[in-house]
């Protein structure tokens, strides 16, 4: 089996959020089980290349773009053990050298054209060397216009074998693009441009102003499965508060479409081996995690006090985490005398401002610590180094934080939405059996609901002992989050697209 995934992230090298993680594990995990699994991503400039091997300038094609062609080299070269292809456009304001990943005005523009050149690379392939992938496994909207591109224009000139699966990590983001993007994808306006196809129907009072392109519907149109990344959340998008317009296409596309739960890569987050850590540490031997927790509070300047947990948030701060929810949170962790720290990166100005003057105030004392950047190594010391993770996200497709940090012994504490719900037990109040329980979950939306759980998992952490004297940390260690189950639900889809 051939699978090459068209995506806009892989872990570490291009990482916004959990999209590069999944993109990256999942590939391993096929790759593990004897599937030629590769990547194409875009050839950011914001890269280190120094972690890409055999690094190469593969071929230079001439992608259509409009009436003319846009000058694009792709190199191939080996990122974590596997075959990586980034695509290089030559003009365009060189689309892929902004020095970041997302944020550009013109955001829908450059991911159209990288889906556009993936698929002129894959023509290449075929017409020089005979090969051709079984299944083009495509993400969110940022390559999700390489459905209606194959299926309209690309199987025609000879990509007749791979079938599409679209994965939605995030149905929040869509891709929106002004009609005449259709020209420039080649795309006839006669059959693409309705709305069954890639015409956006789907935001009240907009579609008969100002009709648009919506790339995802686009992608969950012409795409032969789509998966989101969570079962919980597969049964919420049909819901609009969740479906964010896409609920009724969904709907009419409801018997291709089912959640599957992420996995996390288990070399990649090893509290036994993991080189960022100053101690390491096993389910049967936890020792470790009380270092790698002292070690953390003095990086970060707090002290160390006894019987205090510590509560740690990494994430992106944006409203879809529960912003409010996680302000009041550690608000509440520093009245209860517990102590907090945060490792986030807001995209939003004013959020990261309102974020930093707090920082500032907190800088000196004893209740926490904010961090507001991306930082890969300080996040494996938090998920080591904390007691338990805050997670009050509004809605989750699936949650990869919760999963890491089971597997350091760092215990949840999150709202049940989406994959968040799929995956974490709440320690009393669960029906689940005892080994599955393995945190402490609220359901509502309101700063009581997160001061009630906090002040649960806070006095659990005191009265219990440091969660039930030692018995929860090597409980949560043991649940297996690998791909051990859903990489075979991937590859069942890929074989079934090439049979059918
Ligand atoms: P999302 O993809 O919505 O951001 P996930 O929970 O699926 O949420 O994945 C988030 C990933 O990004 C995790 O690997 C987490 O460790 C990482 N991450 C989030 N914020 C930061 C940060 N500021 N620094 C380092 N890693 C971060
Ligand atoms: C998205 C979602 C997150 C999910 C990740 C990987 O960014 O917000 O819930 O875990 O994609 O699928």
């Amino acid at each position: 089996l051939h699978v090459v995934h068209i995506a806009s992230e892989m872990a570490p090298l291009a990482k916004v959020g959990g999209l590069a993680d999944v993109v990256v594990s999942l590939a391993k995990a096929h790759q593990a089980a004897g599937t030629l699994a590769e990547i194409i991503l875009p050839k950011y400039d914001c890269i280190r290349y120094a972690d890409v091997a055999e690094l190469r300038q593969l071929v230079q094609l001439e992608v259509p773009w409009g009436g003319s062609t846009i000058k694009t080299v792709v190199w191939a070269g080996i990122a974590e053990g596997l075959p990586v292809y980034f695509v290089e456009p030559y003009s365009r304001e060189r689309f892929f050298w902004r020095g970041r990943f997302y944020g550009e005005v013109d955001d829908a523009e450059r991911f159209l054209f990288f889906a556009r050149a993936a698929l002129e690379f894959l023509v290449w392939e075929e017409e020089t060397q005979g090969k051709q992938p079984d299944a083009l496994h495509i993400h969110d909207w940022q390559s999700a216009a390489v459905a209606p591109l194959l299926k309209e224009q690309y199987r025609a000139r000879g990509l007749t074998r791979p079938g599409v699966v679209l994965t939605i990590h995030n149905i929040a983001f869509q891709g929106w693009l002004t009609p005449n993007y259709l020209d420039l994808m080649g795309l006839p306006r006669a059959g693409a441009y309705t709305p069954e196809r890639l015409l956006d129907d789907t935001r009240p009072g907009f579609a008969a102003a100002q009709p648009d392109i919506n790339l995802l519907k686009g992608g969950i149109v012409y795409a032969d499965a789509v998966t989101t990344v969570s079962p919980t959340y597969a049964r919420e998008v049909f819901a609009p508060e969740f479906g964010m317009g896409l609920q009724g296409v969904l709907g009419r596309h409801a018997g291709k479409f089912r959640g599957i739960l992420n996995g996390i890569d288990p070399d990649m987050w090893d509290p036994a081996t993991d080189a960022a850590l100053p101690a390491h540490y096993t389910a049967a031997d936890t020792a470790g995690k009380a270092v790698c927790k002292a070690a953390l509070l003095a990086e970060l300047g707090l002290p160390a006090k006894p019987n205090t947990p510590l509560i740690a948030v990494v994430s992106r701060l944006t409203e879809q985490k529960g912003l409010p929810l996680i302000l009041h949170g550690l608000r509440v962790a520093q009245q209860a005398g517990a102590q907090f720290c945060v490792l986030g990166s807001a995209p939003e100005s004013a959020v990261q401002q309102g974020f930093e003057r707090w920082a500032a105030e907190l800088a000196g004392g004893t209740a926490g610590r904010l961090v507001l950047r991306y930082d890969e190594a300080l996040a494996h010391r938090i998920y080591a180094g904390a007691d338990a993770i805050l997670i009050p996200s509004f809605f989750e497709p699936c949650g990869l934080t919760q999963l890491i940090a089971l597997r350091y012994g760092t215990i949840p504490v999150c709202r049940q939405t989406g994959g968040l719900a799929d995956t974490v037990r709440d320690v009393a109040h669960s029906g689940a059996p005892e080994h599955e329980r393995n945190g402490f979950t609220f359901a509502g939306k309101s700063e009581a609901d997160v001061e009630t759980v906090l002040r649960r998992a806070i006095d659990a952490y005191r009265d219990a002992g440091e969660w039930w004297h030692g018995q929860l940390v090597p409980r949560a260690m043991r649940q297996d989050w690998s791909w051990s189950r859903s990489a075979q639900d991937y590859l069942q889809l890929y074989r079934h697209l090439k049979q059918g």
